[in-house]
């Protein structure tokens, strides 16, 4: 099993084992640094795949702080738009949580802004970065409910994780937070 959809009221949270560039949404978020360069990563697969005119838009962004975002056009990408956002990087301290919380946030309001309806999320900060993968995990999905339960105007928001260890993760924190909510009936998990 390598995709599951979850029913958040009318807008869905799907989570996926794929690759970011190949998401046919209306936006994909980057996982980007503060200067918005291509560095490697998601970011570097992004750059590669969109071309270089990518870059020559970031370039004229001014950067990124950790946990805001900004947009640009997908180029050679599936995607219509990129949503840069830049996450920490991991030091343990409690404005590590804050930060993760305000880049899917953030991403998720600028979408709203532009009236893109669908977002694939690659697993920010937990790569470089150094984010353990299940206290991310918890932030992201968490941030993405909330803010989906507060605006549905959002269809469709995707994490993108990239192996199956990373979606084995998002999976169990997803169910958990399901069913605590009750979203989710424990007797219908797969
Ligand atoms: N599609 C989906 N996920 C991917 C892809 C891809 N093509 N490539 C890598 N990943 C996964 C990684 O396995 C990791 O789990 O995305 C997660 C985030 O990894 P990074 O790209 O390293 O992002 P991050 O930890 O936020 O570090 C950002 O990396 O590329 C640089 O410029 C970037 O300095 C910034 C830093």
């Amino acid at each position: 099993m390598d995709y599951l959809e979850y029913k958040i009221g009318v807008p869905r949270l799907i989570l996926i084992i794929g690759d970011i560039t190949k998401q046919v949404t209306y936006a994909i978020v980057n996982a980007a640094n503060n200067e918005l360069a291509p560095g490697g990563g998601v970011s570097g697969a992004i750059h590669r795949v969109a071309g270089p005119l990518l870059w020559e838009e970031c370039k004229k962004l001014g950067g990124c702080l950790t946990g805001e975002a900004k947009l640009t056009k997908g180029y050679n990408l599936p995607a219509k738009f990129v949503i840069h956002t830049v996450g920490p990087v991991y030091s343990g301290k409690p404005k590590d949580k804050v930060n993760l919380a305000n880049a899917y946030r953030n991403s998720l309001e600028l979408a709203l802004d532009h009236n893109i309806k669908s977002v694939s999320f690659p697993s920010i900060s937990t790569g470089i970065y150094g984010y353990p993968v299940k206290e991310a995990s918890e932030i992201a999905i968490s941030t993405i409910i909330e803010f989906l339960e507060e605006y549905p105007k959002i269809e469709r928001v995707r994490m993108v994780l990239h192996n199956m260890e990373d979606f084995t993760v998002y999976v169990s924190t997803a169910r958990g937070m399901l069913i605590k909510k009750g979203l989710l009936k424990p007797e219908t998990l797969v």
